[in-house]
């Protein structure tokens, strides 16, 4: 035999040295759920040992991510029932929770990279992420809105916005509204080809903000379509996107491959809340080994091309990455 491919592969050392993907902390952003009130930092039912947490709550967990590494975290809020419409107008208030969150968490945390997530599925009455009338999601009055919200996130110090809608031409009219307003240097950080995935499910348990009606397939993608992703992706680099998302990860890893060839944006990758309960459930049982099926799965997620990963593992992985396990 001339070639033995097994060389490559007998210690430790020289499989760490011949690593083609190898994940850093620096490569992760922490989705945080917010709620009002204070002291409260409660476990998510759906997605165990992840808590929703007050703001007080959030800015001393904040100390402990920056302790282990974490430079980045995108933020979700719960939006209190009594404030839902159908019109989004809790989501355009400048002092609502985001706004208030993006404000405090910049004032203590200067250096964090901030991520909004704008849509308005937390605070819409029906659940979806649009304004709707006669049980259909309207495009362009949501996507008006969505600006909106993307502006009074802008002006609450935010450093990019992650718009999670799906409506049509909503990355322009973010970007023209944030060059209205001289907000020059936010940036835009879209999810282009979101799938219409049941893995979203425990989010929209810690949200409480499944849709009331229907589903969400007249704006999320169909699972089964992959050219489709890339006309989305073109279209957002077209209209002003700074990076591109692709969501979920896992069952979407060619989706990440085939965007990651045909852009020279920084992509990034949501292992969502399904991806992780999955796992969550199958260790708790003792079926898989946890550490190892976070690191693996994480590791094919770079290995796609994402050079950004969003994952509610961000501390196990911190503590996996530190142990050196691989
Ligand atoms: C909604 C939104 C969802 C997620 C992020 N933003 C759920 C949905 O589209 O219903 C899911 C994230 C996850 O499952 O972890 N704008």
């Amino acid at each position: 035999m001339k070639i033995r491919p097994r060389i490559l592969r007998k210690s430790k050392g020289i499989r760490s040295l011949v690593q083609e993907t190898k994940l850093h902390i620096s490569d992760f952003i922490a989705p945080l759920f917010i709620l009002e009130g204070e002291g409260i930092c409660e476990e998510i039912n759906s997605l165990p040992n992840y808590f929703r947490r007050s703001l007080d709550e959030t800015l001393l967990d904040l100390k402990e991510l920056k302790k282990i590494g974490i430079r980045a975290v995108v933020l979700f809020v719960k939006c209190e029932d009594h404030l839902k419409d159908n019109a989004g107008t809790e989501a355009l208030n400048d002092d609502g929770l985001m706004q208030r969150s993006i404000r405090e968490i910049k004032k203590h945390f200067p250096d964090l990279v901030v991520f909004s997530d704008v849509a308005l599925d937390p605070y819409s009455s029906f659940g979806h992420d649009g304004i709707v009338e006669n049980e259909k999601v309207l495009n362009d009055e949501s996507a008006q809105i969505l600006a909106e919200m993307a502006l009074s996130h802008a002006k609450a110090g935010v450093d990019f916005v992650a718009p999670s809608d799906m409506m049509d031409g909503r990355i322009s009219l973010i970007r023209n509204k944030l060059e209205e307003h001289r907000f020059t240097d936010v940036g835009i950080m879209s999810y282009s080809a979101k799938y219409a995935s049941c893995f979203y499910g425990p989010f929209r348990d810690a949200l409480d903000s499944a849709p009331g009606f229907g589903d969400k397939k007249s704006y999320q993608m169909d699972p089964a379509n992959r050219k489709e992703a890339l006309k989305e992706v073109a279209l957002d680099i077209n209209e002003g996107a700074d990076i591109i998302m692709i969501k979920p990860a896992m069952a979407y890893l060619d989706i990440i491959r085939d965007v990651t060839i045909e852009t020279n944006l920084p992509v990034s990758a949501y292992q969502v809340s399904g991806e992780y309960a999955m796992i969550k459930a199958a260790a708790e049982k003792e079926w898989l080994n946890e550490d190892d099926a976070i690191l693996e799965s994480l590791t094919a997620i770079k290995r796609a091309g994402a050079s950004l990963i969003i994952s509610y593992f961000i501390k196990d992985i911190a503590r996996i990455l530190n142990t050196t396990k691989n």
